[in-house]
């Protein structure tokens, strides 16, 4: 991909390291993508049986100048030093040993080339990453991100502010759902198996003609965390109930009877899949009353115009209906056709008509460089407009100048999503009112839109 500079364009360069992908990428203030170049350890980790971190940094160490390289490179700019006006990199949260090596990659870039450096929130950059295809997305919006590290439900108040409703307390659904795939040796059964994830491969076999999703767990009210009136997720229960059905599955593979192999793991991929979408719905519920009964009422400022904070990237921050809101889903597992579909079929049966589902297009949802990139080139332009960032008093939210202040930034492997409103969710207490409808139908490909 080539583009000529246009005269006061901007470019900004994202690297993402956080976990076992290693992303570079450039993309301009008209949301252009200059470049998208991506490594996935993913073959190697699949062979490990799992991401072993200190693995993983070896791999990014080995590939991130390369990747890099070839950004630049496809991006069509002349040189980083000419053409590049800032470098964002994911700080945080991940695995520590990989978020370091971007770290000290972007440090080293924006010391010798003395541009400023935007250190990024990844599971932010997850949910903004829609913006870029769709900017006609409202803040505020609520965000359901659904990743192999977290599953998290949040108000993106604004770019460069979250409000936290609830996290998962134990597994994020794409960890189990990579574990169950290691346990069923999902990747023995051969092309495509031996080179996707976990979750990927559930999904697949999910689709396969007659697969039942309500062949296991179909007692709903065994579904963990109902009944606690938060946004709060478990998925760990799951690996437990299916510990039951192993045998089963070792001796189907020990006979080689590829037939009723193939159709009881898919039965149980169906179920799985089923389950989380129930618990994310019910979670998503919950999440949209508390919006739009307390929320929006103590957020008024988030409604209004209320000057710089709404001028960032020329977004308006739009007066939207009573109760209506924007949903985001986003990071690796939104990648998964059926669980997006049964959210959008949750939003309109359930929910709100009006509502709309944004998801990123499948190849954006899981870790990229491109979402690093927007979102540093979200908080690069509002810096541009304004002299300043919203919110930006801390060097983590903020694009850092000082060559001094680079050695400050620091890779954190833990760090809340935005301000916690948790306590307040379960101070609501909302009695939700029951689905009328769980069935959660598959949906066909065509019938599930992405921004594409
Ligand atoms: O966002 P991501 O790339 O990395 C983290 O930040 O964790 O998400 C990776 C996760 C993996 O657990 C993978 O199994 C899951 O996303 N995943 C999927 C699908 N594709 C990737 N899960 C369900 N269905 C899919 N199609
Ligand atoms: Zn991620």
């Amino acid at each position: 991909m080539t583009q000529e500079r246009v005269e006061g364009q901007i470019h900004v360069l994202g690297i993402e390291s956080s976990c076992d992908d290693t992303g570079v990428a450039v993309v301009d203030n008209n949301g252009n993508v200059l470049s998208n170049c991506i490594h996935s350890q993913l073959k190697q980790h699949l062979a490990h049986g799992g991401i072993i971190p200190v693995v993983a940094k070896e791999y990014h160490i080995v590939n991130i100048d390369r990747v890099a390289r070839q950004a630049v490179e496809q991006s069509g700019l002349k040189s980083v030093v000419t053409d590049v006006d800032a470098i964002a990199v994911s700080t945080r949260p991940g695995l520590k040993f990989s978020l370091q090596v971007g770290l000290n990659y972007a440090r080293t870039l924006a010391k010798k080339y003395s541009k400023p450096l935007i250190p990024i929130h990844h599971m932010q950059a997850h949910a903004l990453m829609p913006l870029l295809e769709n900017p006609t997305i409202k803040f505020p919006f609520i965000a359901l991100l659904i990743s192999g590290g977290h599953c998290l439900l949040s108000i993106a108040k604004r770019y460069n502010e979250f409000h936290l409703l609830g996290s998962s307390r134990d597994d994020a659904p794409g960890d189990l759902l990579d574990k169950v795939g290691r346990r069923c040796r999902l990747r023995n059964l051969g092309a495509p198996f031996d080179r996707i994830s976990g979750g990927a491969s559930i999904e697949l076999l999910s689709q396969r003609p007659g697969a039942n999703r309500f062949k296991y767990f179909h007692d709903d009210k065994a579904i963990p965390m109902l009944s606690h009136p938060n946004c709060d997720f478990s998925f760990s229960g799951y690996r437990g109930n299916l510990e039951l059905l192993y045998p089963m599955i070792d001796e189907l593979w020990q006979k080689g009877d590829q037939d009723k192999l193939l159709a009881e793991l898919s039965d149980i991929c169906a179920s799985l899949q089923r389950v989380i979408l129930v618990q994310l719905a019910k979670k998503l519920q919950r999440a949209f009353m508390f919006y739009r009964m307390h929320w929006r009422y103590e957020n008024e400022d988030a409604f209004s115009n209320i000057g710089s904070a709404s001028d960032h990237l020329g977004f308006e921050l739009q007066e939207i209906g009573e109760g209506q809101v924007d949903l985001v889903v986003s990071g690796g597992v939104a990648a998964n056709s059926y669980l997006i579909g049964g959210i959008r079929q949750l939003c309109k049966e359930e929910l709100d008509p009006k509502m709309k589902v944004f998801a990123p297009s499948k190849a954006l949802c899981s870790d990229n460089g491109l979402m690093v990139a927007w979102n540093g080139m979200l908080r690069y332009r509002d810096f541009l407009l304004n002299g300043k960032c919203y919110s930006g008093t801390s060097l983590d939210y903020s694009v850092v100048h000082d060559p001094n202040q680079l050695d400050l930034i620091d890779a954190q492997p833990d760090v809340p999503m935005g301000l916690d409103v948790s306590h307040k969710v379960v101070a609501a207490n909302f009695r939700m009112a029951k689905f009328n409808n769980t069935e959660f139908k598959v949906v066909k490909k065509q019938q599930c839109q992405r921004i594409e």
